[in-house]
């Protein structure tokens, strides 16, 4: 018998005592870890609920700004802004997305002035400004335009900075967008704006109650996303886009969705040496909220669980739409 076999190897005496299983414990999660998605309605003093998204509220610009103070008061560092345009201002060229006067910009210029040290990070991508829901524009027999969408994106991004964002976050997944946006950013004054680069953006089924939220679901109808956003059967490729994102200038580089991609977490975590953000997105929230309000799971206990695996894969930010739960929980 030897010094690594049992009974001189009892793996459960770590375990026996909480004290232990604290000095022990491998990584935690704390409200640091998290970024609060907001949903912004034009508008004033209204909240709006989302069927398929039991909890979360759509505010318009005041009410967005109590709920984020209310988060920096829990420790959470950042929000996450996404707009509710209305159809009148959506159009085939998406020109709403750099309106200086349009919800996101009045938005960030507000939780700026109102709570400095709050992160703001804005979405960059077409489709709550376009009519057919598509993250970029079309050319006549429908294909996404990507060098003349990445103008665009360009122009939103830059209308975002002007506004005070601390980070844009370009979640199109246009080729070549991450260099096109930093080098504006750089050359027009905005050297030290963030890109958070939604990486590898896979074409998921997962997004469904996020398109109730933003009504983008009805815009897109039956088309899909699958000829920008990644296949869900590719790995590798993942690394790839990566390498392509830091290569160009991305500061933070995000896999999407979350829990069903983990294993992309991890791989992104040993081969890059960026922050590695994770969204853990509406689907993966509507599953838990429905499960949880059968009564069949433990909802404090399988969000933390949830969210600690992010940590455990690798992540070193998560979105999530259970974050103010979860931070008060943590508090
Ligand atoms: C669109 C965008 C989507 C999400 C964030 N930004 C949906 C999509 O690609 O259709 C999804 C987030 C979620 O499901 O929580 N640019």
């Amino acid at each position: 018998m030897t010094i690594g076999q049992f009974p001189f190897t009892r793996m459960r005496r770590i375990r026996m005592k909480s004290f232990a299983r604290d000095l022990c414990r491998e990584n935690v999660l704390t409200p640091k870890d998290l970024i609060l998605p907001l949903f912004v309605l034009e508008g004033r003093g209204k909240t709006e609920s989302i069927d398929s998204m039991p909890g979360v509220l759509r505010f318009t610009l005041d009410k967005l700004v109590s709920e984020a103070k209310k988060a920096h008061a829990l420790g959470i560092p950042a929000v996450a802004i996404f707009p509710v345009v209305s159809k009148a201002k959506k159009s085939v060229d998406a020109k709403a997305a750099w309106d200086p006067k349009g919800l996101v910009p009045e938005t960030v210029k507000a939780l700026k002035k109102e709570i400095p040290s709050l992160g703001v990070i804005t979405d960059i991508a077409l489709d709550p400004y376009t009519t057919h829901g598509q993250d970029g524009l079309l050319d006549a027999e429908g294909e996404i335009l990507n060098d003349e969408t990445v103008e665009a994106l360009v122009k939103q991004a830059l209308c975002h900075a002007k506004a005070g964002a601390d980070i844009v976050a370009p979640s199109d997944m246009m080729d070549g967008r991450i260099g096109a946006i930093r080098e504006a950013l750089e050359t027009q004054g905005f050297k030290d704006t963030m890109i958070l680069a939604y990486t590898a953006k896979y074409a998921s089924s997962f997004y469904g109650p996020f398109r109730d939220a933003v009504g983008s679901k009805a815009s897109l109808g039956k088309a899909t996303k699958h000829s920008y956003q990644m296949d869900v059967g590719n790995s590798n490729e993942a690394m790839r886009e990566i390498a392509l994102d830091i290569d160009e200038g991305a500061d933070m580089i995000m896999v999407k969705p979350g829990l069903p991609y983990l294993d992309i977490v991890r791989r992104a975590r040993d081969n890059f040496q960026v922050p590695i953000f994770a969204y853990n997105v509406s689907g993966e929230y509507a599953m838990v909220k429905a499960a949880a309000a059968n009564g069949w799971i433990d909802e404090k206990n399988v969000v933390l669980e949830s969210l600690l695996s992010f940590k455990r894969a690798g992540a070193h930010a998560i979105l999530t739409y259970h974050a103010m739960d979860a931070a008060k929980w943590l508090n």
